[in-house]
C-alpha cells in the first residue's frame, strides 16, 4: 500500500477563506479583547475552535436530505434514522434530540435524584452541568496515566476500575444510577478507551446490576484506535468493534455533531423500555415527538447517513492520520503536546510552552491569541481561564473539524506554531478585564498584563 495517506474524497463545492494582514489582525483581536470566542468567524483563516458540528457533509448526505420527510409523526426519516443507528448501537429504543446535551439531560432527569453519583472517565462539561443540575456528584475516575500530558499510553481515556469498585463500595450501588464511559474521553485529551476496558467496566456493572452508558460523541475514532492499538481488533472493522463495544452497555447519549457527521443533531439510546417511556414523556414536554425530538426530517436523513460514513475505513484511516500528522509535526520540534495525539484533535501544554507566564496569567489564552496574531488559526483555550482555580492543566486545544480542511491547510498550520514556538520567550501574559458569574470563558475580556 503507498505510503501516502490521501483525503479520500474531492470537493464538489468551495468556502472561500479571507485572508487579513498581521496589522488587521492586532486590531481584531484587540476589538475582540483577546478573547477568540468575540472574534467574527470571517476574520479566522483556519477555525480550530470545535469539531462539534463544522463538518463537511458528504453528496450522499446531500441526497438523503432531499428525502427527507416532514411528516409531524411516524416520517419515514425516522424509520431510516431508526434503522441505521440501531444497525451500529444495537440498542432497543432510539430516541432523537437536538444535539448531545439534550439527551443528557432527559437521561439525568429521569434516571439521577439529588445526592447520587454518576461515575465517567472524565466527563465533559455539560455532562457534568446536566448531573449537578439535578442534584447529583459527577466524579471523573480516569486512569492516572490520563492525567499526565506527557506519559505516552495507548488508551489514556481508560476508566480506572479499581477506583470504580472503590467507590460502589464506599457509596453503595444505590447511589449510582448509572456508569458512563465516554469513548473518545475528549477532556482528556481526546483519548480511546480499549475494549478490555469497556469489558472490566461493564462486568463489574453487572457484578453490581448498575447500568452501563456510553457518551458515544467519537464511537468511531475510537473504534479505529482499538483497531489500531488493541490486539486481536486488526482484522475487524471499525463497524464490527463499534458493534461489539455497544453490546457490552445499556444505552447511550449522543452528539450527531461529532461521529455523526452532520451539523446539528443526536440521540439517547436504551434498552430499557420503561425508562424510554418515561424519556420519550420528557422528550415530548421541551424536545418534540418522538420521531423527530427537535430535528427536522432532513436532519435525520443526514445523520443516518452520517453514522455509518464515520464507519469507512478510508475516511478514519485519514482521519486519525492527519490528527496525528499534525501533533507529530510540531513535537518532533519540540512543541510539547498531549502524547500520544488523539482522535480529532491536538492539545498544547501551555504551561510548558510558556514557563516564564504564570498560570494566574492565563498561559493558555496568551498562546491561542498569537496564534492568532502570527496566521489567523483560532483555537480554544482548556485552562485557568476555562475552570479558574480548578483547571489542573492549560492546553490550547486545536480541534479538527471532519472532511473541512486539506493537508496544505493542516502544513500551514504547523508552520505557524512553530513560527510562534521560536518567538516563545517574547509571549506576554494576560490579566482579566472582565467576567462573567459563570462560564466566564465564552465572554471574558483580558488585555495585555
Ligand atoms: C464528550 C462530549 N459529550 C457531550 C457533548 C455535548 O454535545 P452537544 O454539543 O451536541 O450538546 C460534547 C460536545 O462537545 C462532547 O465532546
Amino acid at each position: 500500500m503507498p505510503r501516502t495517506i490521501i483525503e479520500p474524497f474531492r470537493i464538489k463545492s468551495v468556502e472561500p477563506l479571507r485572508w487579513t494582514t498581521r496589522e488587521e489582525r492586532l486590531q481584531l483581536l484587540r476589538a475582540a479583547h483577546c478573547n477568540l470566542f468575540l472574534l467574527p468567524a470571517a476574520d479566522v483563516l483556519i477555525d480550530l475552535l470545535t469539531d462539534s458540528g463544522t463538518g463537511a457533509m458528504s453528496t450522499h448526505q446531500w441526497a438523503a436530505i432531499m428525502e427527507g420527510d416532514e411528516s409531524y409523526a411516524g416520517s419515514k426519516s425516522f424509520d431510516r434514522f431508526r434503522n441505521s443507528v440501531q444497525d451500529i448501537f444495537g440498542y432497543r429504543n432510539v430516541i432523537p434530540t437536538h444535539q448531545g446535551r439534550a439527551a443528557e439531560r432527559i437521561l439525568f432527569g429521569v434516571m439521577c435524584k439529588k445526592g447520587d453519583v454518576v461515575p465517567n472517565n472524565t466527563h465533559f462539561d455539560t455532562t457534568r452541568a446536566n448531573i449537578e443540575f439535578v442534584g447529583a456528584e459527577a466524579v471523573d475516575l480516569v486512569i492516572s496515566e490520563g492525567r499526565d500530558p506527557r506519559v505516552k499510553h495507548p488508551f489514556k481515556g481508560n476508566m480506572d476500575v479499581g477506583a470504580l469498585e472503590q467507590l460502589i463500595q464506599r457509596v453503595g450501588r444505590e447511589r449510582i444510577p448509572l456508569v458512563m464511559l465516554t469513548v473518545t474521553n475528549n477532556s482528556g485529551g481526546g483519548q480511546p478507551v480499549s475494549m478490555d476496558n469497556v469489558r472490566q467496566v461493564s462486568s463489574l456493572c453487572k457484578r453490581h446490576r448498575i447500568p452501563l452508558y456510553f457518551d458515544a460523541c467519537r464511537f468511531a475514532e475510537n473504534s479505529y484506535l482499538i483497531r489500531l492499538r488493541e490486539s486481536g481488533y486488526e482484522s475487524k472493522s471499525p463497524k464490527q468493534i463499534a458493534q461489539e463495544m455497544f453490546s457490552y452497555g445499556d444505552g447511550c447519549t449522543m452528539s450527531a455533531k461529532k461521529d455523526g457527521m452532520a451539523n446539528i443533531g443526536g440521540f439517547l439510546c436504551t434498552n430499557d423500555d420503561l425508562l424510554a417511556q418515561q424519556e420519550k414523556d420528557l422528550l415530548i414536554l421541551t424536545e418534540g415527538y418522538p420521531t423527530y425530538g427537535g430535528l427536522a426530517g432532513r436532519d435525520l436523513e443526514a445523520i443516518a447517513v452520517g453514522v455509518q460514513e464515520a464507519l469507512e475505513e478510508d475516511y478514519l484511516r485519514y482521519r486519525i492520520a492527519s490528527t496525528a500528522y499534525l501533533g507529530n509535526h510540531i513535537a518532533e520540534q519540540g512543541v510539547p503536546i498531549v502524547q500520544p495525539p488523539g482522535g480529532h484533535a491536538i492539545y498544547i501544554d501551555a504551561r510548558a510552552f510558556l514557563p516564564h507566564i504564570p498560570v494566574e496569567q492565563f498561559p493558555g489564552v496568551a498562546l491561542a491569541a498569537e496564534l492568532y496574531l502570527e496566521g489567523g488559526i483560532r483555537s480554544v483555550e482548556i485552562g485557568t481561564l476555562m475552570f479558574g482555580a480548578a483547571a489542573k492543566m492549560d492546553l490550547v486545544r486545536l480541534a479538527i473539524p471532519r472532511r473541512v480542511y486539506t493537508q496544505s491547510h493542516i502544513d500551514y498550520v504547523v508552520e505557524i506554531i512553530l513560527e510562534v514556538w521560536k518567538k516563545r520567550a517574547s509571549i506576554r501574559g494576560l490579566k482579566l478585564k472582565y467576567e462573567a458569574p459563570f462560564l466566564r470563558h465564552f465572554t471574558a475580556k483580558l488585555e495585555p498584563s
